[in-house]
């Protein structure tokens, strides 16, 4: 099943069922530009057969930026690079997808140059957290029309598609958690005002990129590490009314797919989120996928794809293996610099455990 094509209902067909997972890695250059050490990463992984390539999370403005050397969308500037970035990853054929992202008050004002702002004001007991500024109706409305603006750059650039980054604890998921987003205007507060922020983004990037390019959401469907105030059912229904505004993926963000729901202990995710939406509606789920065997496993619990993080870094040529004998961390920086991940790259992914040998 991984092999076969996959056609999404925007018409686009995706030559296997195997996706590159976004994935910051900081190769770009300070203004947000892209680095070559970013084209030259995603490239590999092109090559490598993967059906579908999303970028890192980019920024639709800079006041949600998060890292340093993140990709920046938020310009006509970025044109150039982005558009030879979508022209490489397409020479193998890949569908080539930029992840479009705000942080909230996950942006680095160091970065910015400003404070942070989010659905509402709260604070948390981690070092150095600084209040959110909740939002006023013309930063909603400034940057529903970001996302959109960066859609069609992606668009003129030469992707095929965007994915909205509405996971993780981002900015879109902030205005989605129960417990970030207690607004009374109709912009937070139960479960439709909360959604509202993450469709209107969704509306205003269909409106206006042509009917044939792709555009899908990630979600974090339950609590996990800063997505927080998830909840299992609301996040059902979200995923249904994002079919409804033309959604053509749902990308489920699991961190390990094996494991139950936790609000049903007895239930998987996927046979539910496959229950929900219609047929044509793809679902992709990501999480602890290593090998050809355990991605099939995947599909045959209701995904239609997958995308893989860690082992596509470690396995650039992952769908082209013929078992399931894959590479595992550790591993050393020379050997992650064969695999053309940078010196930088690889000094970010020091912050996952056991998984750069030093
Ligand atoms: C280095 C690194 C950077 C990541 N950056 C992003 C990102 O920019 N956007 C995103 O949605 N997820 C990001 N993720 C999460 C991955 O997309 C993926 O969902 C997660 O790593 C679980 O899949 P895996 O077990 O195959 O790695 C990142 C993960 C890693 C390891």
């Amino acid at each position: 099943m991984l092999a076969l094509p996959l056609t999404l209902r925007c018409g686009m067909t995706i030559p296997n069922r195997i996706a590159l997972a976004a994935m910051t890695n900081l190769q770009s250059r300070p203004d947000g530009l892209l680095g070559e050490d970013e084209l030259a990463w995603l490239a590999r992984r092109a090559d490598g057969g993967f059906g579908m390539v999303a970028t890192c999370a980019a920024y639709v403005g800079l006041d949600g930026k998060a890292w340093p050397g993140e990709l920046g969308i938020d310009r006509d500037e970025c044109l150039e690079g982005l558009s030879r970035l979508a022209a490489r990853l397409r020479v193998p054929g890949a569908i080539a997808m930029v992840q479009l992202f705000h942080g909230g008050v996950r942006a680095d004002p160091a970065l910015t140059g400003e404070p942070t702002w989010s659905a509402s004001t709260w604070s948390e007991d981690v070092p150095g957290f600084v209040p959110p500024r909740a939002a006023t109706v013309d930063d909603i409305a400034r940057v529903i029309d970001q996302f959109a603006a960066a859609a069609v750059r992606a668009q003129r650039a030469g992707f095929q598609g965007v994915e909205l980054h509405g996971a993780h604890g981002y900015l879109l998921s902030q205005f989605l958690s129960r417990t970030m987003n207690p607004r009374t205007d109709g912009w937070g507060g139960d479960v439709a005002g909360r959604a509202r922020l993450l469709r209107e983004v969704l509306r205003a990037v269909r409106a206006r990129v042509p009917a044939s390019f792709a555009v899908g959401v990630r979600l974090s469907f339950e609590d996990f590490g800063q997505a927080r105030g998830m909840d299992l059912d609301d996040n059902l229904q979200v995923a249904r009314w994002l079919v409804d505004d033309g959604a053509d993926f749902i990308h489920a963000s699991m961190w390990d797919v094996s494991r139950m729901t936790a609000k049903y202990p007895d239930r998987h995710l996927l046979p539910r989120v496959r229950a929900a939406l219609p047929a044509d509606v793809a679902v992709i789920a990501a999480g602890k996928i290593w090998t050809h065997t355990e991605g099939e496993a995947v599909l045959a619990k209701g995904a239609d794809m997958i995308a893989l993080g860690r082992a596509a870094i470690l396995n650039p040529d992952w769908p082209k293996l013929t078992d399931d004998r894959v590479v595992r961390p550790p591993m050393t920086r020379a050997a992650l610099n064969e695999r053309v991940v940078s010196p930088l790259f690889a000094a970010y992914l020091t912050k996952w455990k056991n998984f750069v040998a030093d």
